[in-house]
């Protein structure tokens, strides 16, 4: 496969539908990649999925930079798209694309992603003009968890849909190349998905999204435990199958059968002999 580019996701508007996955690091990248992925994103949800925050607002660009390097050294044809934290691109716009920079620049990455609506089309504006692809990202947006008193669904009520209709369409205008559709009731995601004309990425928005995407780890069901949201499907219990591997490991530990003699270094017979010999030399001269 040829690596993808942002105008062949553009064009994959109402094609096949597109495949896209977290990965943070070099393993999970060529996972993603070897799985066949259309676009890999590093999203800030390394803060909760991986480094053990609450919430995405604790990691920054240093870090989310960090990911992305390491997930571009998996050299992936997937389009890898780095994932603006909150507080890069709250400011002003040009410290917005001094930041977004340092996704191309030092992350290696493709394009970056910019969650929030009309709100923010002066900052995305100035990212485009500086030749940086932009994904949008509407609906229930993670930076906002303080706004929005949890990880509610958005769009529930009329005016709210009315809203988020209208962003997407201000995202679309502006030049987004896509826009993640997260925490969406179904039919709102469908008049989206119709109105504009750049592919939908759907996450907990229904089916009728020009694409999905899910977490890396909710995929492999290597998360911590605890809540699940609905729209989450595992297709592993990699957490269960490590435990249970790092058990066997522990339980071989125990009872010497780990390592093995083909599991371990041997020195030569005469090389050994010879050892012994200085050693006793040693001891003898010690007298
Ligand atoms: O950070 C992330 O993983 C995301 C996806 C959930 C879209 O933004």
């Amino acid at each position: 496969m040829s690596k993808v580019t942002v105008p062949e996701i553009r064009a994959g508007k109402g094609g096949d539908k597109i495949r896209m996955i977290t990965a943070y690091d070099t393993p999970t990248a060529r996972i993603a990649d070897r799985a066949g992925a259309d676009m890999i994103l590093v999203g800030d949800s390394v803060a909760n999925v991986v480094l053990g925050y609450a919430d995405t607002l604790a990691v920054d660009v240093d870090v989310m930079v960090h990911h992305a390097a390491a997930v571009m050294r998996a050299e992936p044809d997937a389009l890898v798209i780095g994932d603006m934290p909150w507080m890069s691109f709250h400011v002003s716009p040009e410290q917005t694309v001094l930041n977004a920079a340092r996704f191309i620049r030092e992350g290696g990455v493709g394009a970056v992603k910019i969650e929030g609506g009309r709100k923010r089309l002066p900052v995305i504006g100035a990212v485009l003009d500086a030749e940086i692809p932009v994904m949008g990202h509407l609906g229930l947006t993670p930076q906002s968890v303080n706004v929005m008193g949890g990880y509610r669904v958005q769009g529930k009520e009329a005016q709210a849909a009315y809203e988020l209709i209208a962003d997407a369409r201000a995202l679309a205008d502006a030049g987004v190349f896509s826009i993640v559709l997260e925490g969406v009731p179904d039919r709102v995601a469908r008049i989206v998905t119709a109105e504009v004309p750049v592919p939908t990425i759907g996450i907990g928005a229904g089916a009728s999204c020009d694409g999905q995407v899910l977490v890396m780890h909710d995929v492999l069901g290597l998360g911590a435990g605890g809540y699940r949201p609905k729209f989450v499907r595992p297709y592993a219990s990699l957490a269960d199958d490590a435990v249970e591997a790092v058990g066997r490991f522990f339980s071989d530990v125990r009872s010497g059968d780990f390592p093995s003699r083909d599991e371990t270094y041997h020195m030569p017979d005469d090389a050994f002999d010879a050892l012994e010999r200085l050693i006793e030399a040693d001891a003898s001269g010690d007298d």
